[in-house]
């Protein structure tokens, strides 16, 4: 199976699991990137079996109004039934590498606001240990060069994400050649810099179930707080 293949697959099964779910006066986290448009472009032929959705970017939001889904702001939406988004690296705790599309921040948000995180992914995602993917944060333009300095002292390299500015005005720094042996405290040392909106690691509030699609199906895997 090619991995756009996989993604399909685990959309589709995401799509199956979000309606055990959900009722109609449900409104459902949905995030970013290109195995979260697959669970759009799949879930578009329910939407009548919930009421609205709250989407992590811009283009997401975009595209669930395209399928004529109704778009609401988190503000007005409460605390979510369900989240459901991809990742760019998943370790077996189900703490996840984040923001390869750069909309990290709002998902951390979205995730945070929601009973439930299901994450989407194919087997190319699965890591032990994390760090092999680039790790994105989030940054006040300003504090750009001054957090790069503060970041290279955790013996890693970040490299500026030219041209690109989130949904939410910043930048990016990604931080290359940096293993992640202890997801939850690296999270919070990065966060504490000041000039630092986010980070990309969802460890102290991961997935809950992760579907990861592989050669051999879609599997579903319970994280710690599942279990
Ligand atoms: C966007 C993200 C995406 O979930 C992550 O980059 C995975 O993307 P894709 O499904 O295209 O592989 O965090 O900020």
């Amino acid at each position: 199976m090619t991995q756009d293949e996989l993604k399909q697959a685990v959309a589709q099964a995401a799509v199956d699991y979000t309606l055990t779910r959900i009722d109609d006066n449900s409104i459902i986290g949905i995030g970013t990137g290109s195995t979260a448009n697959c669970f759009i472009d799949a879930l578009a032929e329910h939407k009548a079996k919930f009421c609205a959705a709250v989407a992590s970017s811009e283009a997401s939001a975009e595209r669930l109004r395209r399928h004529g889904i109704d778009v609401v702001d988190l503000n007005s939406a409460g605390t979510l039934d369900i989240y459901i988004d991809g990742a760019d690296e998943t370790n077996p705790d189900l703490e996840l590498i984040k923001g390869g599309g750069a909309a990290l921040t709002r998902e951390k948000i979205v995730a945070a606001a929601s009973k439930e995180f299901v994450c989407i992914a194919d087997g190319s995602k699965w890591v032990d240990t994390l760090g092999e993917f680039p790790l994105p944060v989030e940054v006040i333009p300003m504090a750009r060069s001054y957090v790069a300095r503060e970041l290279t002292k955790l013996d890693c390299d970040p490299v500026y994400r030219e041209g690109v500015v989130t949904d939410n005005g910043n930048v990016i720094l990604d931080l290359y050649n940096f293993s992640i042996p202890n997801p939850r405290e690296t999270e919070a040392q990065i966060n504490s810099i000041v000039g630092v909106v986010t980070n990309g690691l969802f460890a102290q509030r991961p997935a809950d179930v992760l579907l990861l699609g592989t050669e051999e199906g879609v599997q579903k895997i319970e994280g710690n707080s599942n279990k």
